[in-house]
């Protein structure tokens, strides 16, 4: 299998996650299955052994990074390192990636996981692509690796029935599947057992949760069930899809002190026509109301936001109108995307295409007016005392960072508090994107 002369450690790991909390929290459960069968990780891609890309197909910029990527491992005729290559590309272009780039040994689908290690066993000698089954993954009993002392994510589902116009996780993820409510318990009282007090939950469209099970079970009663584990402290979730977020939904949070007052709605755009044509399942005023209702049910809450700006027929009035609506609205935070063609999906095949320039134009005007509005809901903060879980050490300077109940990122001296402690901390500053605090207590130490 591998030369005598190559220094690489056949049984060191090196995973290189692209996307969404999904895909992290995908990679979790490779890792667990790798370290199961003998792996241990290497400190850097260069050193490993193994290398696997989990990767991301939803706009065409994370593709080309993955391409990238793979291209520079040039031509490996044999040897070290493995690598293999899963997530949304994978199933995306399955056998394709083996033509496209000669240094990858093994394309597979995550419902291949169970199967990893043997894949990874023969794929040295003959290159593999297993991919294309995703109806059939299971994932209840799999080994995982959690990066994160008291917080860990859990998908509640898998795959997304939606088919916005514009969105490829329906073809390379498949359709909406719900765990099964029992599995979703076990897996949150397991995690306690290990130390997590905060856990988020995961699917592209929480929402319709509990659609597709003979249980009769939707997703806020779900909530208040995962609330209950003992030893659950804060419960966060997303991604809330704004067509079917319920009255039911908001008042359980109100309720249940364990949900913590964050919601990810994604608005997408404000105009109605382009709502329309995104096949959203909303316009603009229900959008708005659902906001309206959500801040009125739930005090304190910090709300963000996913928008796309560019898609296919969108009119300077049309992009003001989302413009209107980031004001009006007020998110705490948004994340703001240029639309990106995705052949397989309807609006590829819409007419109206607009130029670069315009979409990147107006991405600029849109991230200036939100930045604004971030830089202002951070400092309204300044002077409040938050409930802060401390994660770990920030990427720069002597600082540790934490998360606030509503997912602000706050940094704080390194000193005031290990990661995994819940502590209150005065707010005395904000940035563009984290508030700065100090400690007044550790209300649990980890
Ligand atoms: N182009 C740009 N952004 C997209 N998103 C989904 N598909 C595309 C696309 N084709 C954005 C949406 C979604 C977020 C995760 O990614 O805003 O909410
Ligand atoms: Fe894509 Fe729409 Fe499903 Fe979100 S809800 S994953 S944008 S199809």
């Amino acid at each position: 299998m591998m030369s005598t002369k190559d220094p690489l450690d056949p049984n060191s790991y090196f995973i290189r996650s692209f996307g969404c909390q999904m895909n992290v929290h995908d990679s979790e459960h490779i890792a667990g299955v790798l370290e199961s069968a003998g792996y241990a990780p290497a400190p850097d891609a260069a050193l490993a052994g193994l290398i696997v890309f989990n990767t991301c197909s939803v706009r065409q910029s994370a593709e080309d990074r993955v391409w990238g990527n793979l291209g520079s491992l040039g031509h490996k005729e044999s040897g070290l390192p493995l690598v293999a290559v899963c997530g949304c590309m994978a199933e995306r272009f399955g056998v394709e990636i083996l033509r496209r780039a000669p240094a990858v040994n093994l394309v597979f689908g995550l419902d291949a996981l169970d199967r990893l290690p043997g894949l990874l066993d023969r794929c040295a000698d003959a290159r593999m692509c297993d991919t294309g089954r995703f109806d059939s993954m299971d994932y209840e009993g799999l080994a995982s690796k959690r990066g994160d002392h008291a917080r860990a994510w859990v998908p509640v589902s898998h795959g997304c029935d939606n088919y916005c116009s514009y969105c490829v996780v329906p073809y390379v993820r498949g359709g909406h599947r719900s765990r099964e409510p029992r599995e979703i318990i076990s897996e949150v009282q397991r995690l306690t057992a290990d130390g997590v007090i905060e856990v988020t939950l995961l699917g592209q469209n929480v929402n319709a949760y509990g659609c597709d099970l003979a249980e009769e079970v939707d997703f806020a009663g779900l909530l208040a069930r995962v609330a209950a584990v003992p030893g659950i402290m804060r419960v966060k979730f997303e991604t809330s899809h704004p067509r079917d977020l319920s009255d039911d939904l908001l008042e359980v949070m109100a309720r249940t002190p364990e949900l913590c007052e964050y919601l990810h709605l994604p608005v997408q755009a404000g105009s109605d026509s382009v709502l329309e044509a995104m096949n959203r399942g909303y316009g603009r005023d229900y959008y708005l109301e659902r906001v309206q209702r959500a801040r009125e049910v739930v005090p304190g809450l910090v709300l963000s936001t996913d928008i796309m700006v560019g898609f296919p027929g969108e009119s300077e009035k049309d992009f003001r109108d989302t413009v209107r609506l980031v004001e009006e609205v007020r998110f705490d935070s948004a994340y703001i995307f240029i639309y990106s063609r995705r052949e397989e999906t309807p609006a590829a095949k819409m007419e109206g295409e607009l130029p670069a320039e315009v979409r990147s134009s107006r991405f600029a005007e849109l991230s200036g007016v939100q930045n604004g509005i971030t830089a202002s809901s951070l400092e309204a903060l300044e002077g409040r005392v938050l409930e802060v879980l401390v994660e770990g050490c920030a990427r720069k300077g002597d600082l540790s960072r934490g998360r606030t109940r509503g997912n602000l990122v706050v940094l704080l001296p390194r000193s005031a508090a290990p990661a995994g402690a819940l502590i209150d901390v005065r707010v005395v500053g904000a940035g563009r994107h984290a508030l700065r605090g100090e400690l007044v207590r550790i209300t649990r130490h980890p």
